[in-house]
C-alpha cells in the first residue's frame, strides 16, 4: 500500500504507517475454510472432561511456506469446546510450550479461581484443571491466554479457540456444526518472506498505536479461504480474535443478514443488518440467506474508529479486506424459517439508585493507573446490580486512541452511548464493547454468586497491546460474610 508518514508528538517523533491496506483483488479464494474440530469430552462421574494441550508446531498458511505457530491440540488455534447449561465441566490444560501461559474462558461465568486470568499460571510441563458448572444462556464464548504482558504474543502465535454454550431453549436456529453453524475466527497477520510471523509492533515498538495490525487475514487459520454452503440459511459465529484490528463486516453484494446473537447470548428477536462492527474480543452470531449456485464475499470495510484522521489511519481505520468467499452449492437443502422470537432477554434492573462506578481510559491507563497484580481496584458484592460508566477520554496527543472494555465474570447490557440509546448491535447481551475516543458508555450488569475474597477477576481494554501495557484492573466479588477477609493486596503468584 501507499506509505505515508504521520507526525505523532510525544511518541518518539515520526511514525510510519501504511495507509489503506487492502487485499481486495489479491486473493483467489482457493483454500477450503478449516473448521476447528469439536473436542469430544470424556464423560466421567465428575462431568465432562475436556483435554487441551498447548504446544508449538508448524502451519502452512501461505502455499509452500511453513510458519512456526502455537496452538491447542494442534499447531494453530484450538478445538471448539461445546457444553450445555447445567453441565459439570472440567478442562485439563497442559502446557507443552517452553514458557508459562494461562487459559482464560472469555465470557464464562465461573468462580474467579477457575477464570484462567493472570493469577492462574500454567508453567511449562505443568497442567491446570479448572472445574465448574455451566450456568448461563446459550452463547459463543472463547478461550485464550491471559498472562500479563504476554497475552498479545501468545494469541498472535495462535492460541485461541471457541467454547460454545447451549441451553435448553433452542429457538430453532441453524445448529449443525460445520454445516449450517460455522465458526468464523478472524485474525490479521503479517508474514516475513520466509513465512514466519512478523510480530514487530506487537508491544508498541512498531508503527501502530493500537498494537499490531496485519495485512493478511486468516479465517479459522486459513489464508485465502472459501466456504461451501449447502443450506438456504447458515449461521456464522464470528469472533474477532485479532490483536488490535477492528472489522466492519458485511457482504460485497450488501445483502441483508439477521443478527441473532452477541457476545453473551441470543437477542430477543433477529435484527436485520447489512454490516456489523466487531472490535477485538467481540462476537456476533448472524444468519445469512443463500440462493443455489451463488457466490458472495464477506468483506471488512473501513470501520469508523472515531479518532482524528491521523490516528484513525494508524489504527487501520481506512483498511479494506476480503475475509472469506462463500459459495452456495448448485442445490441447497431448505432451512426452516428464521424464528421470530429467539430468547428471553430481560433487562438488568438498574435504576436511579444503582451503584455506579466510573472508569476513565486515557493514554494507556485505566483511572490513571496501570495493572498491578498486588492491588485490588474494586470490590463488588455477590449478586449486586451495578452500572459501570466507561469513558474514553482521549488524552493521547491529538484526539485519542480507540479502546474497548471487557469485564470478566459478568455479561452486561449497554444502557447508553454518550447518553443515547445504543445502536442495534449493542442492544443485546455483551461482555466486550468498543469505546471510541470521547465516548462514554454505561453498562448495566448483575454479578454472579461466587464469593472469593482472594482471587480477583479482570476488566480491561481488549486491544492486546493496551492490555499488556497495563490497561487492566482487578475486582473481587465477595459475599457480605466474606467481606472482612478481603485484603486490598491479594495473595499473588509473584
Ligand atoms: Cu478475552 Cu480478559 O479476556
Ligand atoms: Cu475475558
Ligand atoms: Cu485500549
Amino acid at each position: 500500500g501507499l506509505v505515508t508518514a504521520a507526525p505523532v508528538l510525544g511518541y518518539g517523533g515520526w511514525l510510519y504507517a501504511e495507509a489503506g491496506r487492502t487485499n481486495v483483488g489479491a486473493l483467489s479464494f482457493r483454500n477450503r475454510l478449516r473448521i476447528p474440530p469439536l473436542l469430544r469430552p470424556e464423560r466421567t462421574p465428575e462431568g465432562k472432561v475436556f483435554r487441551l494441550r498447548a504446544g508449538a508446531g508448524e502451519s502452512e498458511f501461505l502455499r509452500g511456506k511453513s510458519t512456526p505457530t502455537w496452538g491447542y491440540n494442534g499447531s494453530y488455534l484450538g478445538p471448539t469446546l461445546r457444553a450445555r447449561r447445567g453441565d459439570r465441566v472440567a478442562v485439563e490444560v497442559s502446557n507443552g510450550l517452553g514458557e508459562t501461559t494461562t487459559t482464560h474462558w472469555h465470557g464464562m461465568r465461573l468462580p474467579a479461581v477457575m477464570d484462567g486470568g493472570p493469577h492462574q499460571p500454567i508453567r511449562p510441563g505443568a497442567a491446570w484443571r479448572p472445574v465448574w458448572t455451566i450456568d448461563q444462556p446459550a452463547a459463543t464464548l472463547w478461550y485464550h491466554p491471559h498472562l500479563h504482558g504476554r497475552t498479545a504474543e501468545h494469541m498472535y502465535r495462535g492460541m485461541a479457540g471457541l467454547f460454545v454454550v447451549d441451553d435448553g431453549e433452542d429457538p430453532g436456529l441453524p445448529s449443525e456444526y460445520g454445516v449450517d453453524d460455522v465458526p468464523i475466527v478472524l485474525q490479521d497477520k503479517r508474514f516475513h518472506e520466509d513465512g514466519s510471523l512478523d510480530s514487530s509492533g506487537i508491544r508498541f515498538q512498531g508503527p501502530s498505536v493500537t498494537g499490531l495490525l496485519g495485512d493478511e487475514i486468516l479465517v479459522n487459520g486459513t489464508h485465502d479461504p472459501f466456504l461451501e454452503v449447502t443450506r438456504t440459511r447458515v449461521r456464522l459465529r464470528i469472533l474477532n480474535a485479532s490483536n488490535a484490528r477492528v472489522y466492519d463486516v458485511g457482504f460485497t453484494d450488501d445483502r441483508t443478514f439477521a443478527l441473532v446473537g452477541t457476545d453473551a447470548g441470543l437477542l430477543a428477536a433477529p435484527v436485520p443488518l447489512r454490516r456489523i462492527m466487531l472490535s477485538p474480543g467481540e462476537r456476533a452470531e448472524i444468519v445469512v440467506p443463500f440462493a443455489a449456485g451463488e457466490r458472495t464475499v464477506l468483506r471488512s470495510r473501513p470501520p469508523r474508529l472515531g479518532a482524528n484522521p491521523v490516528y484513525e489511519r494508524l489504527a487501520g481505520g481506512d483498511d479494506t479486506f476480503d475475509l472469506l468467499q462463500i459459495r452456495a452449492a448448485p442445490r441447497l437443502a431448505e432451512s426452516p424459517p428464521l424464528p421470530a422470537r429467539l430468547a428471553d432477554v430481560p433487562p438488568v434492573p438498574a435504576g436511579p439508585g444503582t451503584r455506579t462506578r466510573s472508569f476513565v481510559m486515557s493514554d494507556f491507563t485505566l483511572n490513571g493507573r496501570t495493572m498491578d497484580h498486588h492491588r485490588i481496584d474494586q470490590v463488588v458484592e455477590t449478586g449486586a446490580v451495578e452500572i459501570w460508566e466507561v469513558t474514553n477520554a482521549g488524552g493521547f496527543p491529538g484526539n485519542g486512541l480507540p479502546h474497548s472494555f471487557h469485564v470478566h465474570e459478568v455479561g452486561y447490557r449497554v444502557l447508553d452511548v454518550n447518553g443515547r440509546r445504543p445502536p442495534p448491535h449493542l442492544r443485546g447481551r455483551k461482555d466486550t464493547v468498543f469505546v471510541p475516543p470521547r465516548t462514554t458508555i454505561r453498562l448495566a450488569m448483575r454479578f454472579g454468586p461466587h464469593s472469593d475474597p482472594v482471587h480477583p477477576y479482570m476488566y480491561h481494554c481488549h486491544l492486546l497491546a493496551h492490555e499488556d501495557a497495563g490497561m487492566m484492573g482487578q475486582f473481587l466479588v465477595v459475599s457480605p460474610e466474606d467481606r472482612h477477609k478481603v485484603h486490598r493486596r491479594p495473595i499473588g503468584h509473584h
